[in-house]
């Protein structure tokens, strides 16, 4: 696990398209994971600025979203289908059809997420899965005491993560009770994670993840398992790190080739 602190979010967006622009130019048909929420959107607005004004080329891409509500209409503006159209993919050339998201309007929601594991393994699998992390430590909708190898399944969300995510909608009432998310072992298939975590209110969940014990009751903590995790914080996520000033250190002497 790599844990950069930078000052702000704009840093890390910055740094993240860096890592995006990089790997489309390696690879024109990378599959990109994509988050909701607020923590990615410096990195869509930075990715969209760079495809108005330099050009980057997002035509043989693929996305494949984390998540998704049930039970609200595909045109309904807090749906991740919308929220990803609307923050980022509307906003660069990539194709519609190379958009998926897990359709949670389906009849059949287990088939639907068997489909959708289908779908990204035929894509090739994730080439770098960004991620936010929620305050009780949750990545996708995966809430405290998600298996550790579960994969894309329906979960309820905790009354806590309808609280944090109740300012994007009208009203507390309005937060669906249960989504689609992929599994933790889904997403332990990327490639490459990106994690981005920024606010003093993260800071628990940051410390507990990167520093303490791989458990389920802190579905984030699994990533110490992953061979290439990027772990991105701002000053106010990173101040209950212990070792904070080492990975200061080690990034400051990082050799510049190595990228993230
Ligand atoms: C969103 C998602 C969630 C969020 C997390 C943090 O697709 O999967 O895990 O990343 O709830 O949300 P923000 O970034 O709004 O603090």
């Amino acid at each position: 696990m790599e844990v950069v602190i930078l000052q702000g979010s704009k840093q890390i967006g910055q740094l993240v398209a860096d890592a995006i622009e990089a790997l489309l130019r390696r690879k024109p048909t990378a599959v990109l994971g994509l988050a909701t929420g607020s923590s990615p959107l410096p990195v869509y607005d930075e990715l969209a600025a760079r495809h108005q004004r330099d050009g980057l080329d997002f035509s043989n891409a693929h996305a494949f979203a984390l998540d998704e509500y049930v039970g609200l209409d595909h045109g309904h503006p807090e749906s991740y289908r919308e929220v990803i159209r609307r923050e980022f993919t509307s906003r660069v050339n990539i194709a519609e059809g190379n958009v998926h998201t897990p359709d949670g309007a389906a009849a059949d929601l287990p088939a639907a997420c068997s489909a959708y594991e289908e779908a990204m393994r035929a894509a090739g699998g994730v080439d770098l899965q960004l991620l936010g992390v929620g305050t009780d430590g949750h990545i996708g909708f995966n809430e405290p005491g998600s298996s550790l190898a579960s994969r894309t399944r329906i979960k309820t969300l905790i009354e806590q993560t309808r609280r944090d995510n109740a300012r994007f909608f009208g009203s507390l009432a309005e937060v669906p009770h249960h989504v689609v998310t992929q599994g933790l072992g889904t997403i332990l298939e990327a490639r490459h994670v990106v994690l981005i975590a920024t606010g003093a209110q993260k800071a628990p969940a940051v410390r507990d993840f990167v520093e303490g014990p791989v458990a389920a009751i802190c579905p984030a903590s699994v990533l110490q398992f992953h061979p290439h995790a990027t772990i991105l914080v701002d000053e106010a996520a990173a101040s209950s790190l212990k070792l904070a000033d080492f990975y200061r250190h080690t990034y400051d002497h990082k050799p510049a080739w190595q990228g993230l």
